[in-house]
């Protein structure tokens, strides 16, 4: 197994947007730029303790998806942190040095739709903040609804006052004006042909919307998740066979061994990132109709073609993989 190659990275400022996030800018250490990224991308971030962990790209601007002056992340400290929040908020320090990943986007803004609803519940804030960035410089059809507990609560208050995206904006505050707080079934409850669904926040406003969104068809939604629920079981199931279709092998896969474990032992390298199906670092091509898909970053679309390795099986005996 192994980790994808890293770029180093220099904290060059940390900001306090609430009580709880904190927003850091990252910069190339000599002052060159960043690799370029699209809208709903994240990063890995290694931090000091050995921890690693996702975090979604907060801000896009127009030259971003060739190269980027920064990355802005932002980062909630977790009551319940195993180490990883905690970390970013107790032990880095602007100046310091940190090893992230190249971005990655498993969170695209899809090109085929003719309107975009984003719900950003919290810290969810940061891959959608940088969405409707980039639909308001393209003059898109789009609404960008932002639930947070109060205005103190409101990460990234600056950038959502930016007259672009003013137009476009509905704001809940739990603490707030009752008549401004938006009832999720009512604004669900009908789909115009071609919108898109795009929500990011935490476990229970992730339940909440899909629920009030159940009725809509799965390539129209789009969730990005920063833990796999709570019950969700991503590492053991039956015993089963990969079969690499361009080796023209085939590899055991144990009832309680992930499909990358069966293939590092022989010899063969997946890279891995969050081993929870979120992140899109071990997705492969295979047959797709084939799988037991437990991940939560393919779309219903892609799961016709794609598997991610660290976290799915298959429904029968043998799952194909074009490896
Ligand atoms: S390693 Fe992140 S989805 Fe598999």
């Amino acid at each position: 197994m192994s980790l994808e190659r890293t770029l180093t990275v220099r904290v060059e400022r940390i900001s306090r947007e609430t009580p709880e996030i904190l927003a850091f800018e990252l910069t190339h250490p000599w002052g060159r730029t960043l690799p370029g990224y699209e809208a709903g991308a994240h990063i890995d971030v290694h931090m000091p303790g050995g921890f690693s962990r996702q975090y979604s790209l907060a801000r896009w601007s127009a030259g971003a998806p060739s190269n980027a002056a920064s990355y802005v992340i932002g980062v909630k400290r977790e009551a319940a942190s195993r180490g990883g929040s905690a970390s970013m908020h107790e032990r880095v320090r602007e100046g310091d040095l940190l090893a992230i990943s190249a971005p990655r986007n498993t969170f695209p803004l899809r090109e085929e739709a003719k309107h975009h609803l984003l719900l950003a519940g919290g810290i969810g804030m940061t891959p959608l903040l940088a969405m409707a960035q980039a639909l308001a410089a393209r003059g898109a059809d789009f609404t960008f609804c932002v639930f947070a507990r109060s205005e103190e609560h409101l990460a990234f208050a600056d950038a959502l006052r930016d007259l672009a995206l003013a137009p476009h904006l509905r704001l809940h505050l739990d603490q707030g004006d009752a008549s401004q707080r938006i009832d999720l079934h009512a604004l669900l409850a009908d789909r115009a042909p071609g919108t898109h669904l795009y929500v990011c926040g935490p476990g229970g406003f992730m339940r909440a919307v899909r629920e009030a969104a159940a009725h809509w068809p799965d390539d129209a939604l789009h969730a990005e998740y920063f833990a796999a629920p709570a019950n969700a079981n991503t590492t053991t199931g039956l015993p089963f066979t990969l079969k690499l279709a361009q080796r023209g092998i085939r590899v055991p896969v144990a009832a309680d061994q992930t499909a990358v474990d069966a293939l590092h032992e022989v010899g063969i390298d997946i890279p891995v990132s969050c081993q929870q199906g979120l992140c899109g670092t071990c997705v492969v091509e295979g047959d797709g109709e084939g799988a037991e898909h437990r991940d939560f970053c393919l779309t219903g679309s892609e799961r016709r073609h794609k598997v991610a390795l660290c976290c799915s099986r298959a429904k029968g005996q043998e799952l194909v993989l074009q490896l």
